[in-house]
């Protein structure tokens, strides 16, 4: 709960929808926060979408999956992922945070592993499924292929089955977790990998499919699930497989129990993909852009990563310092975020986020701002 109380006391209430321009408290930001990647929670074509949907079928369905509650809108999410991330078929969850606790249930059903290995800062959803998993539950240092290894050899010693948990892209760092790495030791010791790619899918690899993508990297020992609420401008969570994995996690209450993703949102979530899958330029903008304001970040001797993920951070000697120069920046009519959040640090974290539609001239005065307060 601590983690959360600082960002509460502050009560950022956004007025308009995300983009790189937004509405807080009555004032209009130059916004560098959140994760609406291509601003395609506006996009009028998303939007669109969602307003016919809404007309057709009203906010939702108003049962769960296993009675009435399917609608073509929601079969239409799940057969156009299957086709987005080539993978047999999909299944589309009641949100992101859930895919983890899904996933990991229906690999337990399947007696694929016995032990878990999770990056000691993955997200809550991730340590929250390992947890409910009931299997024992060990944390590697973060991105360190090596201790994994080591922590792998030490406590399966041949005969136990890891499951190896991370993030693709880590939320506040925008760390890219060394998934080929994780694959190798997959394979040595007959385990598994799950990664919960939530910032990565529509992001990275040269068609939007995420980390796996990024990495070329093809395996059946890999599984993954993500979320329509980042780059696709939409909601809900969403995993695609195998039919056998895929029809376990139907078998299970997570899916049957609860009402689908409501359809507006579920209809927002089919256009972002549509768009994402075909305009290759977006991406190209963004990958730009994140290049942008990361050598911008390191010309202020900030130690920042060189990947196109479009998130950076870094954490200063105290709270208040970090909190000063947020407030600093707000005053010149830029938002940047102050983070407290899991992989954050103690201190906590500046964390600034990049999206395809922001300008030159917005990525240059935020770095001359910074330049000036730091
Ligand atoms: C890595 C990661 N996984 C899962 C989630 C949860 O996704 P959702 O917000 O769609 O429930 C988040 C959320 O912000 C996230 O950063």
């Amino acid at each position: 709960m601590k983690d959360f109380e600082n960002e509460l006391e502050k009560q950022f209430l956004m007025e308009s929808a995300p983009g790189a321009y937004a509405m807080f408290n009555g004032k209009l930001y130059s916004y560098f926060g959140g994760t609406s990647y291509y601003e395609l929670h506006k996009n009028d074509l998303v939007i669109n979408s969602a307003v016919n949907a809404v007309k057709q079928y009203g906010i939702s369905s108003s049962s769960s999956r296993n009675s009435f509650g399917a609608t073509q809108l929601i079969v239409d999410v799940e057969n156009e992922a299957a086709n987005y991330f080539d993978c047999e078929d999909a299944v589309y969850l009641a949100s992101g945070f859930l895919t983890d606790q899904a996933a990991i249930q229906a690999l337990l059903n399947q007696n694929l592993f016995d032990v878990i290995f999770m990056d000691e800062i993955s997200h809550y959803s991730n340590e929250y499924a390992s947890r409910l998993s009931g299997k024992p539950v060990h944390t590697f240092s973060h991105l360190n292929p090596v201790e994994l290894e080591d922590k792998v050899t030490t406590i399966c010693s041949g005969n136990l089955r890891p499951l190896i948990i991370t993030d693709g892209i880590f939320p506040i760092f925008g760390n890219l977790a060394p998934l080929d790495k994780y694959i190798d030791i997959a394979e040595k010791h007959n385990g598994i990998v799950w990664i919960d790619d939530a910032h990565a899918v529509g992001v990275l690899g040269e068609n939007g499919k995420g980390t796996i993508e990024h990495y070329k990297v093809s395996c059946d020992r890999l599984y993954f699930g993500a979320t329509f609420s980042k780059a696709f401008g939409g909601y809900g969570g969403i995993i695609p497989g195998k039919k056998d994995f895929i029809k376990e996690i139907k078998c299970n209450q997570i899916f049957s129990g609860a009402t689908p993703v409501p359809s507006p949102a579920a209809a927002a979530s089919l256009t972002g993909m549509k768009l994402l899958k075909t305009n290759h330029e977006l991406r190209k903008q963004l990958w730009d852009n994140a290049k942008k304001l990361k050598s911008g970040l390191q010309s202020l001797g900030l130690n920042i990563n060189n990947t196109h993920v479009p998130i950076a951070a870094w954490s200063m000697s105290s709270k208040s310092k970090m909190q000063n120069l947020q407030n600093e920046l707000m005053r010149k009519g830029i938002l940047i975020q102050y983070v407290q959040y899991v992989g954050a640090g103690e201190m906590g974290a500046l964390r600034i986020v990049v999206f395809s539609t922001h300008t030159t001239e917005q990525i240059d005065n935020l770095i001359d701002e910074l330049r000036k307060t730091l």
